[in-house]
């Protein structure tokens, strides 16, 4: 049966370091996937998903919404965070109890145990999303680690270094996997490749979900 097969091969196994202070924890997250699907659906009812536009007037081809204190958001104005959904001018709905808990213990994992996350930003890739390198850089505190949850589909992450011209490695990611990266890589350039026509999982078809917990201030 495919979907007994599938479980061993998202066994986590040890963090691989990808960078000074990064990691990739492989399955990390598979276990309580299902959980995490379910509590990213309910968010989407009261934020829905929203391509939003950046500060040169391009409409992202992720579509975004947050949870927690704080959103990430972005129109002409600029990058930045909001404590409320600009669409309804309602805060962002609570951080699960499941994101909540999945990205301490991911951090502590990989190295940072005192992390806590004030932001989930969540992008949902559809056929073709991307998101071309850059830094994460608008949080005032730079100390805290990043950590990424993928869901659903596989995509090829790309991570760079600490200048734009660093070739970055080429990381597959697949349903489940944590990335997590702070101290020296903690500013360095990423992004992510177009998903793919043939990306697909049992639990989303062809959509993959990305979770990124941030300590903002
Ligand atoms: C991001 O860096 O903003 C998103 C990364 C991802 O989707 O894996
Ligand atoms: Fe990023």
């Amino acid at each position: 049966m495919a979907g007994t097969l599938d479980l061993f091969e998202h066994e986590p196994g040890p963090p691989e370091p990808i960078a000074e202070g990064a990691y990739l924890l492989r399955g990390f997250a598979t276990d309580i996937s299902t959980q995490l699907l379910n509590d990213l659906q309910h968010i989407a009812e009261a934020a829905p998903f929203r391509h939003q536009v950046t500060p040169g007037g391009y409409s992202m081809s992720v579509a975004m919404t947050s949870c927690g204190e704080l959103g990430w958001v972005t129109d002409k104005r600029g990058y930045r965070y909001s404590p409320v959904d600009p669409q309804s001018n309602q805060p962002w709905p609570a951080l699960p109890e499941s994101f909540e808990q999945l990205a301490i213990d991911a951090a502590a994992t990989a190295g940072y145990p005192q992390f806590s996350a004030q932001s989930c930003l969540i992008n949902r890739y559809e056929t073709g999303a991307r998101m071309a390198l850059h830094q994460d850089k608008d949080e005032q505190d730079l100390t805290a680690p990043i950590v990424s949850v993928s869901l659903g589909a596989p995509i090829s992450f790309l991570f760079g270094g600490p200048t734009r011209s660093h070739q970055p490695a080429r990381v597959k990611i697949e349903h489940g996997d944590v990335l997590v990266w702070g101290g020296p890589s903690r500013l360095f350039f990423h992004g992510v490749a177009p998903l793919g026509k043939r990306a697909d999982h049992p639990l989303t078809g062809p959509v993959r979900y990305n979770l990124t917990f941030r300590k903002v201030l």
